[in-house]
């Protein structure tokens, strides 16, 4: 059984299918055709933390393709009212795939090995790869090819950057972090990713400007993420450096696209100028969530019949 939990499970070329299947969905999507390749097909979604984009984009997007999503509310008792096992045996005699959003990824991981159908991790506290998928696939639209670009990346070392550094190795793109001391990827993460993309290009350092210079996107994403809350006065101050202003952005090439995951703190992370400005691609990266997500749903299923 196919999962999606890192994005390190799904090959380069697998990647590239889905990208490709998404495409011909958006084309026809944006010209009024809802292909209903998944007639039957139903998708149960169990959400452990608030979400906009990727409750809505799976519910949509299931509802294009022909199928059903069903978003399974607090009374499904999920880890309260019997075993996770239990739970998962037997959402898999019904449904042919999960969408897991989880406080710890462990849950994520623990619930797949006991699904008989496929499970989608739709955010952990260590990963977010749906959200890579439609990052990288805003960026191909918008340039045409990803190998050999730079992604830049500046802010936490969290759950959208660690996916991200798995996605951009499988695409051949290369990944500048700035981040700072304390908020960069852990021994035991780091030690992960060179077994599960040992091509991964990565530089890391503590200095903005330097990450953005030769970058084709400059990304960001929140300081404090969902159950950082405590934390918000330090890593307010700790990350007060790594703001994506105009001056940061005016040392990037001169079309480079700014991309961040959304919801964000404007302000902190990110000023209106930029998130506003010609160069941000932001509402378009979050409408492909559902062209992204489309792809995998698609590609996902039909790896299993
Ligand atoms: N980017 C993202 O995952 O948004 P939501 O938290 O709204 O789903
Ligand atoms: N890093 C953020 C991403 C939200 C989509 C969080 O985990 O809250």
């Amino acid at each position: 059984m196919r999962h999606l939990i890192t994005l390190a499970e799904l090959s380069s070329a697998e990647i590239e299918r889905i990208f490709s299947i998404a495409e011909d969905l958006k084309a026809k999507f944006e010209k009024g055709l809802r292909e209903p390749i998944l007639p039957g097909r139903v998708l149960a979604m169990l959400f452990e933390k608030p979400s906009l984009r990727t409750r809505v984009s799976f519910e949509a997007g299931m509802a294009h393709l022909g199928g059903t999503a069903m978003f399974l509310g607090q009374e499904v008792g999920f880890g309260k009212r019997e075993s996770m096992a239990d739970f998962g045996r037997v959402l898999s005699e019904m449904v042919d795939v999960i969408v897991v959003r989880a406080k710890k990824h462990q849950t994520v991981v623990d619930l797949a090995g006991y699904c008989s159908c496929s499970v989608i991790n739709g955010l952990t506290d260590q990963a977010h790869p749906c959200q890579t998928m439609a990052d990288l696939f805003t960026i191909r639209e918008l340039v045409g090819k990803l190998e050999g670009h730079t992604m830049a990346w500046v802010g936490d070392g969290n759950n959208v950057a660690r996916s991200l550094a798995i996605g951009c190795a499988k695409v051949g793109m290369k990944l500048v972090m700035a981040t700072p001391e304390g908020y960069r990827f852990d021994d035991a993460f780091l030690t992960r990713l060179k077994h599960d993309v040992p091509n991964l290009d990565l530089t890391v350092t503590d200095d903005p400007v330097r990450a953005v210079r030769d970058a084709v996107a400059v990304y960001t994403d929140v300081w404090i993420s969902m159950g950082q809350e405590a934390e918000e006065a330090r890593r307010k101050r700790d990350f007060a450096d790594y703001q994506v202003n105009a001056a940061l952005m005016s040392h990037a090439q001169k079309g480079a696209i700014f991309l961040h995951c959304l919801p964000a703190r404007r302000g902190e992370e990110v000023t209106d100028e930029v998130i506003d400005g010609p160069q941000s691609f932001v509402v378009q990266q979050a409408g492909n969530r559902m062209h992204a997500q489309k792809g995998i749903l698609a590609w996902l299923l039909a790896a299993q019949s």
